[in-house]
């Protein structure tokens, strides 16, 4: 038996922040990040929709980048004092992925992280809260999807906790949240959306409701992003659903090693998610069309790329990737980011063993080996095409 999860209800376009005024309940927990959304009004916004209609509300702010569990058991506690009905998330995937986790604590307080994170089964919620998700970053697809990314600063590892149970009930994509992105931030996020989009559409999970909506987020993410990092509106509203629909895609046909690689190296040398997605996505490409390239043919197709044999059509969708990355001002390397090489080789082989043992790796298109995920690490800090078949010398 195969699963198929999204939100209950997906609200989007311009001003649907608004839906906040028809919810149901007696008090809201908010959790936000940092200062932006209180910059932009759109804290003052959700708090005011909340009350007009009666709702008390307590505000979770400060939530880091790439958020420990430790916020998110001082966030249930909190929740814990106050006993909301009501979760209301806003911000980038960071304090949208912590408040996710401080739902599980709050329903749950008994329960440790070591027994929450993936692949552990999630209990399950709803008891005391709903969910709702309000993105203001176009990448993570964490408004609608089932994961929650924890960061352990300490190590600097990455650990997913997945389970439909923390899809939320309601996403609200409204674009005018991200009006007040800085452009680093919207290329970043975007190339994350991208990301997300062809890793789900080659994973070995994809399916017949999956396919559709990975294929769909590649074309509007690919048509759009450049101008959405300029600030053109009517690009970032796409790029907002666009990360959405990738995201749908992603939690029902998963995920592939490009975000094996990124997770186990991006808190490590502070690389930002996006920013590490869309500098190995090329490399993994060139690596994963060995074992079937027709996929990523077919996107190449999709996308009107030139190329009659399937090798020449990947390679003009490879080139558009770089392409991509060069004009949104983005490293082709991790030597160009400015990975220090010997701290590279210091980290080389606990990253290739802990990207094999990611969440995200048993998707993947092409079964892969701790030797040949370090020959990717490699190649993907000195910049250098993959051409290796298995066991292969680099
Ligand atoms: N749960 C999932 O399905 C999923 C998927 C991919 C990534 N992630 C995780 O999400 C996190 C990254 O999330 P992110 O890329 O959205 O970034 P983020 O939430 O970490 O935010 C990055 C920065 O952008 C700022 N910001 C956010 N919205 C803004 C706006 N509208 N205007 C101005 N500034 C704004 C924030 O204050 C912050 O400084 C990582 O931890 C990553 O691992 C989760
Ligand atoms: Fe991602």
């Amino acid at each position: 038996m195969n699963r198929f999860t999204i939100p209950r209800d997906v609200y989007y376009g311009e001003g649907s922040l608004e839906v906040l005024k028809t919810l149901e309940g007696k008090k809201a927990t908010i959790v936000i990040g940092g200062q932006s959304i209180k910059k932009s009004g759109y804290l003052d916004k959700i708090d005011a929709y909340l009350r007009e209609y009666g709702f008390e509300t307590q505000l979770i702010d400060g939530v880091e980048n790439d958020p420990s569990a430790k916020t998110a058991l001082e966030g249930a506690k909190k929740m814990e004092e106050f006993q909301p009905d009501w979760i209301i998330s806003a911000g980038g995937g960071s304090p949208i992925d912590a408040a996710k986790l401080m739902w599980i604590f709050y329903e749950n307080p008994e329960l440790a992280f070591d027994r929450v994170k993936a692949p552990n089964p999630l209990p399950a919620l709803r008891k005391k809260a709903r969910f709702a998700a309000i993105s203001t970053t176009s990448g993570t697809g964490t408004d609608v999807s089932p994961f929650s990314v924890i960061t352990d600063h300490e190590t600097g590892t990455k650990y997913p906790v997945f389970g439909y149970e923390i899809t939320p009930d309601i996403a609200i994509i409204d674009p005018e949240l991200t009006y007040s992105m800085p452009a680093d931030i919207v290329a970043y996020t975007g190339m994350d959306a991208l990301t997300h989009g062809i890793e789900a559409y080659v994973s070995t999970m994809h399916n017949a409701f999956s396919d559709p909506l990975a294929i769909q987020s590649v074309k509007m993410a690919v048509d759009n992003i450049e101008k959405s990092v300029v600030g053109d509106k009517a690009a970032r509203a796409e790029m907002h659903y666009a990360q959405a629909i990738a995201g749908m895609a992603f939690s029902n046909g998963f995920l592939g090693i490009v975000h094996s690689l990124s997770h186990k190296s991006g808190a490590i040398f502070n690389i930002p998610h996006g920013l590490a997605n869309a500098l190995y996505l090329p490399y993994v490409i060139d690596f994963n069309k060995k074992a079937d390239g027709s996929r990523f043919a077919d996107i190449a197709k999709m996308l009107d790329l030139s190329g009659n044999t399937e090798d020449e059509l990947i390679d003009s969708l490879t080139d558009l990737l770089r392409r991509l990355n060069k004009s949104l001002n983005l490293p082709l390397s991790l030597q160009e980011f400015g990975v220090n090489e010997s701290e590279f080789e210091k980290q080389l082989d606990r990253m290739a063993a802990g990207a094999i043992e990611d969440p995200c790796t048993p998707s993947n298109p092409r079964e892969v080996s701790v030797e040949e995920m370090k020959k990717l690490y490699i190649a993907a800090f000195k910049g250098e095409k993959v051409t290796f078949c298995s066991f292969q010398s680099f």
